[in-house]
């Protein structure tokens, strides 16, 4: 799909927008079908020592209680993903370092890989040197996520003080050279970004080729230097849909989860996308006790729910059923997925 018709298409409207979404959920289901992976997220630390403009969890912020999850406790939360059977991966995600040391993740990899050889290890923890992700893949990591944010290399600069967009963009080409399978994205409406920024967005994804694309829309975070800033499109909030199932019909083949922030930034925002375009689930599983110190933005769902509330696991199969979408693979299938 051309630049042209990406940016066209994101001004659809009326039926043009209806036709829009249809085409998205159809492309979706011939390209992924119609079960729905379900890859389980644990927040496993909340430290960080970047100061991206956006985040809650940012090295400036006071954030009231900063916690790593020791290694145990981290393998009880991947037992209790594994015994519910409903995801087929783990996405192990925290702040940039110090939280853990790069050698204390390989570790955790290497046993989790050794307990639980059925689900595949997603880990999520920013910029790494090139031999730090070939270690990490060694020991068995599967996929990584990391987000290039914005395709605007000087936006990505004002919103990030400790890094630039050749920075972000060489550790995908690592990861997606070692092997691994990499997932990119951006947030949707960033301060600063117009609707040329956000085709470019999505242009970039397609160029990387990536297996997982997760965007969406950002929620200003009043402890944040951007807290009063409002998201480019809070006047159109139909374009965080459009920029999901035009991401998809630009990427036909790439798993596109259906991300939390759509559900703090719009009524039932996860069902809608996952119906114009997103395939993939994402299911909070950290403990009720971290929970509530992860809050990149405000109002991120599920706060005061443990591993089994409404939007962890235990909600999860209403919630599709609700959508008439199956589990992938279905419960107890061992296929990493
Ligand atoms: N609003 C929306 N998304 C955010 N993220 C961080 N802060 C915010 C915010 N205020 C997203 C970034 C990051 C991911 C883990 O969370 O895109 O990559």
């Amino acid at each position: 799909m051309g630049r042209d018709e990406v940016a066209s298409l994101l001004q659809a409207r009326g039926p043009d927008l209806a036709a829009l979404y249809a085409r998205a959920d159809e492309a979706r289901r011939i390209c992924c079908g119609d079960g729905v992976p379900v890859r389980a997220i644990i927040e496993f630390s909340n430290m960080c020592s970047n100061d991206c403009l956006y985040c809650g969890l940012r090295a400036s912020n006071a954030v009231p209680r900063r916690y790593r999850m020791t290694p145990e406790e981290i393998l009880q939360a991947v037992a209790r993903v594994a015994a519910a059977g409903v995801a087929g991966t783990v996405v192990l995600q925290a702040g940039e370092t110090p939280g853990y040391r790069d050698e204390e993740i390989t570790a955790l990899l290497r046993q989790i890989r050794g307990k639980f050889p059925a689900l595949a290890i997603t880990l999520s923890v920013g910029n790494r040197p090139r031999e730090v992700y070939a270690a990490w893949r060694e020991a068995g990591m599967d996929r990584y996520l990391l987000r290039f944010e914005t395709a605007d290399a000087d936006l990505f600069a004002r919103l990030h003080p400790d890094g630039s967009l050749a920075d972000r963009l060489q550790c995908l080409r690592d990861l997606q050279e070692l092997g691994v399978q990499t997932g990119g994205g951006f947030m949707i409406g960033v301060p600063g970004e117009t609707v040329e920024t956000l085709a470019d967005n999505i242009m970039l994804c397609q160029a990387f080729d990536f297996d997982m694309i997760g965007i969406g829309p950002f929620i200003p975070n009043p402890d944040t230097p951007l807290g009063a800033a409002a998201n480019a499109y809070a006047a159109d909030p139909d374009m965080f849909f459009r920029a999901i199932a035009v991401l998809r019909l630009a990427n036909p083949a790439a798993h596109i989860p259906a991300t939390t922030a759509f559900d703090a930034a719009f009524p039932n925002g996860r069902d809608l996308a996952l119906q114009r375009g997103a395939n993939v689930f994402m299911p909070n599983v950290t403990p009720g006790a971290c929970r509530k110190d992860y809050q990149l933005y405000p109002k991120k769902p599920c706060v005061d729910g443990d591993a089994d509330a409404e939007d962890g696991l235990g909600g999860v199969r209403k919630r599709l059923q609700a959508l008439g979408r199956p589990i992938a693979g279905g419960p107890g299938h061992s296929l990493k997925r």
